[in-house]
């Protein structure tokens, strides 16, 4: 007998011709989902052709043989005497654990996995809305091992009722010792935790590794469910039929109570003949494929410690599925699979799909396929390293160049203060209801404040001056003590409405603050380099951060005060919920702004954009497309005079005109600066879309975009860590 490979293009293999739902291409040597390109044991395939030759295909049961071939099977090989009493029926293994879910365990219930783990698992538990724990592995090098203490302290802290164990392990390729599970075991009897014994890698077996059944280790029977199935030892996972082991009279009364509600309990024909065929007589052809994927591994090992040797290989003790580590190259998945699909073609499954982004720098690579394959993967890669590194040597160069230009032009220039961001978020929040500043909007409780500093540090800023309320001092600190206080100097400053010129009486009733101008100079004495100033209810966007960091690195008052802002597009800006307020600029042909014209109320009717003077009386058309000010602007220094000078007669103005709720803008200010010809202001823009908080149902928007930015890699899952 001898192994033959198969090309599986146009064979409806999910591995081949799926690949373009996974990936958005069919182009790529896949090395994900754990099946085999060889061709099945002639065993199987005489006894599917015999079947389908001379068998009617009426109502069919399972055929003694398929217990009796299983049961030697799992004796001869594995130690464990199975009764056929025991075997239950599941198509797939995921089936199985999906259904032991909800026979198990109530939704809200805990279930814990030790992680990076099989992402179906993952899965079983989230789709049927239970608390998924995970419990990471302890990793040293490629080596992992079980922390016991917290996979206890774990199930206590949350009334875990189910362990969902990979044993072997997919996908850092462990087998587990006797020890190792029966402490694990000992954990989950003292605290009344169900197990499901995911044993469908058990027949790969490497060196002197031996898989252990949970089973044969102690009396687990109350509380454990074994699954297994041929599929992944022979290659026959359209067939179909998996194998649940529950020597408990109970548990299994209650796993068949459980199929006949969901009227699921036994398999088609052909499942039991292929799986019954493969333990009768498929031993041989186990044993070439076995050969195949070892020399698949040491090959890989060798190559990559020869060419890539900063890339971490696993040390494949049980499983095909080889954990790859590229942390010494990539942080995140985007960089990941950026470098495996798009420079070097090859599909694996990616670490972050095992359990989070903390896994990002790995992958998972099938080594069930023809060594030609692999060689081709194995090239690929070491070539896409040498290339991406001598691209990298280049842009660190340029990069240099570019630091040394800086330094000198600083040189000419010492005393250049660097760009600081200063944050407003002293509003009261008014219409959204409660402190909208420190609303946790991020999948890890991030507020709209850290991405902005997030992306306001990636862009250089080193120093941000936040503007708030006494009053929100300890949580507003507290926030920023547990993510950006990390990466960067966080100043404060406090708004106060009572710090207004002497003599000016504040009117009875008014609680509002005296507005964005008012806000700034509350940072009157900490402010002394050029500066940025942004609203914390707002998302920018990391492009707008990046320009006006650049621009401000550069600005110099001249003759008239050199300042900037970033404009959007106005469509780009709005709420779905209501009006919003927009300062509308228009520029002149140098890109200067002319004037900001400052619409209180604007918003979408209909299909038009339009504004409003006179409380919806008559509306004004505001072409798509037209820039508009989100209240991201760049000073100098010199504007903490301009303000000074201008606030006692701006609060004057109020005092007349709307003393409770007229407000001291930014953009008035900005724009009579420029009326006087005493600042140019240069408009920069931003094509992104603008998200914020104005409304409460802003709010759900907000956590999607976020949401969504994370998953396209433009965040790391936890922003500061
Ligand atoms: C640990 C583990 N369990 C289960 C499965 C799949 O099981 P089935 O195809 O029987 O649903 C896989 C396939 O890769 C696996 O690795």
């Amino acid at each position: 007998m001898s192994l033959k490979y198969i090309d599986r293009r146009g064979m409806d293999s999910v591995k081949w011709d799926g690949m373009w739902s996974k990936y958005g291409s069919d182009e790529l040597l896949p090395l994900w989902i754990a099946d085999m390109d060889f061709e099945c044991a002639d065993c199987i395939r005489d006894a599917l052709s015999d079947y389908a030759k001379n068998v009617p295909l009426g109502y069919a049961m399972p055929p003694d043989d398929y217990y009796d071939a299983f049961i030697e099977w799992e004796s001869k090989y594995h130690g464990y005497d199975v009764k056929r009493e025991w075997i239950c029926f599941s198509p797939g293994v995921v089936s199985g654990f999906y259904w032991s879910v909800l026979m198990l365990t109530k939704p809200g219930d805990g279930v814990i996995t030790l992680t990076p783990v099989y992402y179906p698992m993952l899965n079983a538990v989230k789709d049927n809305d239970r608390k998924l724990i995970m419990c990471d592995l302890v990793r040293s090098g490629m080596d992992y091992s079980i922390d016991f203490e917290r996979f206890e302290q774990d199930i206590v802290e949350n009334g875990v009722k189910l362990f969902i164990f990979c044993s072997p392990a997919n996908p850092v390729g462990r087998i587990w010792t006797a020890e190792e599970i029966k402490k694990l075991m000992e954990i989950c009897e003292k605290h009344g935790v169900y197990v499901v014994s995911d044993e469908i890698h058990q027949d790969f077996e490497w060196e002197d590794h031996k898989h252990i059944p949970t089973a044969t280790l102690g009396d687990y029977d109350s509380f454990l469910i074994t699954m297994t199935s041929a599929s992944k030892s022979f290659n026959i996972a359209a067939a179909q039929n998996s194998i649940i082991i529950i020597p408990d009279d109970e548990l299994r009364a209650r796993y068949k109570d459980f199929q006949n509600r969901i009227h699921v309990s036994s398999g088609n024909a052909f499942g039991y003949v292929a799986a019954a065929a493969a333990y009768r007589k498929g031993r041989e052809w186990l044993e070439e494929v076995k050969a195949q994927i070892w020399s698949n591994y040491e090959y890989v090992k060798a190559q990559l410690a020869e060419r890539a040797p900063e890339i971490e290989v696993g040390s494949l003790q049980g499983t095909y599925l080889l954990w790859l580590g590229l942390n010494k190259y990539f942080q995140t998945q985007e960089e990941v699979s950026d470098f495996c699909e798009n420079r070097c073609g090859l599909a694996f499954d990616y670490g972050s799909w095992f359990g989070g982004d903390r896994f990002a720098p790995f992958v998972r690579m099938n080594l069930s396929t023809s060594r030609e394959n692999i060689e081709e993967a194995v090239n690929k890669m070491a070539d896409g390293l040498t290339a991406m590194e001598a691209e990298r040597a280049e842009a660190a160069r340029l990069e240099a160049e570019a630091a040394a230009a800086a330094a000198e032009s600083e040189k000419a220039d010492p005393d250049r203060k660097k760009p600081v961001l200063v944050i407003m978020a002293a509003g009261m929040g008014s219409r959204y209801g409660g402190l909208k500043q420190i609303d946790q909007i991020g999948s890890n409780g991030e507020i709209i404040i850290d991405f902005t500093l997030y992306d306001a540090w990636k862009a250089g800023f080193e120093t941000a001056i936040c503007i708030i309320k006494k009053e929100i001092e300890e949580d507003f600190k507290a926030l920023m003590e547990r993510g950006a206080a990390k990466h960067m100097n966080i100043l404060y400053a406090y708004q106060d409405m009572t710090d207004i010129p002497a003599g000016i009486q504040i009117p009875e009733g008014r609680v509002k603050p005296w507005g964005t101008g008012h806000a700034i100079l509350a940072a009157r004495n900490i402010i002394d380099a050029p500066f940025a100033v942004v609203n914390a209810d707002d998302y920018y966007g990391p492009g707008a951060f990046k320009t006006i960091y650049d621009y401000l690195s550069h600005a110099k008052d001249g003759d008239k005060y050199d300042y900037c802002m970033v404009a959007y597009q106005v469509e780009n800006t709005l709420s779905e919920h209501g009006s919003v307020a927009r300062g509308v600029c228009t520029m002149d042909d140098q890109g200067h702004l002319k004037k900001i014209d400052e619409r209180t109320k604007i918003q979408w009717n209909g299909d038009k954009i339009q504004f409003t003077e006179d409380d919806g009386a008559s509306w004004t058309d505001v072409p798509v497309g037209t820039p508009v000010s989100m209240n991201l602007f760049g000073f100098t220094p010199s504007i903490i005079t301009e303000l000074k000078a201008r606030l006692p007669e701006n609060i004057y103005r109020i005092l007349r005109e709307n003393p409770l709720k007229g407000e001291f803008y930014i953009p008035i200010v900005t724009s009579e600066l420029i009326q006087e010809g005493k600042a140019d202001v240069k408009v920069l823009h931003s094509p992104d879309k603008w998200y914020g908080v104005t409304y409460k149902e802003d709010r759900q928007l907000v956590v999607d975009a976020m949401l969504n930015k994370k998953k396209e890699g433009i965040y790391p899952d936890r922003l500061w860590d």
